[in-house]
């Protein structure tokens, strides 16, 4: 009876996707908010792994309903691909996807721009061109090349192709049309061949009777099983700190990942939302470019990608690694009201023999516990590193706290207390059953 939001409080690919998975048993409807195919929830079952890039990570639950809201970016080919994907394998979502007319489409243009830009920025780079704005670190974003920023961009400048524009398809070629007048430009800036109006249009009309039955009013669809008292689960794709808006800009995604963004990006209002787990590794990662103020460049942090596996879902890259940062978790905490933080991985920190967090970062002469004001801040930062012990045993068999190592405890009740928030979930393996489930009282002293 509650509609939850579930958020990554990293830099994504913290585990949200067994996380949801784990919940949507409870829930009638899981609806992805934002973000599109850049996303990569791995699920793992009885040794078998699904990767689901912008079918919701509900999906395996065959009574529940699967959305995708108008704050997704949908490519229509991937959407295609991964509902044939779910054919194969017996899973029906035929009867249970519903996909809101206004999200947007990602067009083979924004593939295209997203691509001849990244390329431009790694050439510029290699011909030693001036570093961005901010001045440290590179222009290269490292995207995932899916076309995402280049289609929200599109979508903030009214030039977006949305799904239910395919039902038009007079004002279908319009809209392509009017889009490619100035794409076509930009590409031809990065050296790239246009795109004729005509070829993009028997493209992208091509999918219409695809999508025809999934069509619904998303917004409406979550108001009415709320008000019949059934639980809605709110999946977030990427993480807080690449959030348009509050993550390290301009590293970051081209949406809202946070809480906040659940609103408008699925049509409902903040008075609806009753829980907001954070998902956070038990260390930290990231791919692609941009500040990481913990991250490891030794061999601890080869260790950190070696255990946990730490290669992309969606584009195979290996993760930059590093330990736990609290200032950020805060930060996280803050900006999306969490009430419940799930803490994943765990497990991956069996063996070492201290296990590192920050707690304060040193920003010039000042040592601050509050994240930076100003991203410049963030970008020279140095992460303050304390140790405390580790532990041996395997932990992939726990099922409670008192499965646990005194150590494991010990770092799981700094986190709690040092974030504020109660953790409520602990991941200490791969699989779906990997995993401790508390309530919200805090993890016992
Ligand atoms: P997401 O993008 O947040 O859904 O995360 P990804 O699926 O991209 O990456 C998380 C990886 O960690 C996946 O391979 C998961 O199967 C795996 N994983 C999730 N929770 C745990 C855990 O508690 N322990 C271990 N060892 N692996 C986990
Ligand atoms: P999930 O949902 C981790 C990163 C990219 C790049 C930046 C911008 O699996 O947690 P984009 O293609 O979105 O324009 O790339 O964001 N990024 C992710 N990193 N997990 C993700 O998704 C990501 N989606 C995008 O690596 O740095
Ligand atoms: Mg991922």
């Amino acid at each position: 009876m509650t509609v939850t939001v579930l958020v990554g409080a990293q830099w994504g690919d913290e585990g949200k996707g067994k996380l949801v998975d784990l919940l949507a048993e409870q829930a009638e409807l899981v609806v992805r908010y934002q973000g599109g195919n850049n996303a990569g929830h791995t699920i793992v079952r009885g040794g078998e792994t699904f990767a689901f890039h912008l079918v919701p990570s509900g999906v395996l639950h065959e009574g529940t309903l699967c959305a995708l809201a108008n704050g997704v970016v949908i490519d229509p080919q991937v959407l295609r691909r991964e509902v044939e994907g779910l054919d194969e394998a017996g899973i029906d979502v035929r009867d249970r996807l519903r996909i809101s007319p206004q999200a947007h489409l990602i067009m083979p243009y924004h593939v295209a721009l997203d691509e001849a830009r990244e390329m431009a920025a790694i050439a510029g780079e290699r011909r030693g061109a001036p570093a961005n704005a901010i001045g440290k670190d590179s222009a290269v974003i490292g995207t995932t090349r899916r076309g995402i920023g280049p289609c929200y961009a599109d979508k903030t400048a009214r030039r977006g192709v949305r799904v239910e524009d395919l039902f038009d398809t007079e004002h279908l070629r319009t809209r392509i049309s009017a889009a490619l007048g100035e794409t076509n430009v930009l590409l031809a800036h990065y050296g790239h061949e246009g795109f004729s109006v005509d070829a993009v249009f028997d493209q992208i009309v091509a999918h219409a009777e695809f999508f025809r039955p999934f069509v619904t009013d998303v917004g409406a669809l979550i108001e009415r099983i709320a008000e019949r008292g059934g639980n809605v689960l709110l999946e977030g794709a990427q993480g807080t700190l690449l959030d348009i808006d509050h993550g390290t800009y301009p590293f970051v995604t081209s949406s809202s990942p946070v809480a906040g963004g659940a609103c408008t990006g699925a049509g409902i209002g903040p008075g609806r939302i009753d829980r907001v787990i954070g998902v956070a590794k038990a260390y930290a990662t990231r791919v692609g470019a941009g500040p990481f103020p913990t991250e490891l460049f030794d061999h601890v942090g080869d260790q950190l990608v070696d255990r946990g596996g730490e290669f992309g879902t969606t584009t195979g890259r290996r993760r930059r690694c590093g330990w736990i940062d609290l200032v950020a978790l805060r930060r996280a905490a803050q900006v999306n009201g969490l009430t419940e933080l799930a803490i994943t991985k765990l497990d991956v920190l069996t063996g070492f023999e201290q296990i590192g967090l920050a707690d304060t970062y040193d920003v010039g002469e000042a040592t601050e516990t509050a994240w930076p004001t100003l991203t410049a801040d963030v970008l020279r930062a140095t992460a303050n590193v304390e140790y405390l012990p580790g532990w041996t045993e395997d932990i992939d068999a726990a099922r409670s706290l008192d499965d646990l190592p005194e150590a494991a405890k010990v770092l799981l009740r700094r986190i709690q207390d040092s974030v504020g928030v109660p953790v409520t979930f602990v991941g200490t393996g791969q699989d779906r059953e990997a995993v401790i489930t508390l309530d919200l009282t805090p993890v016992a002293r």
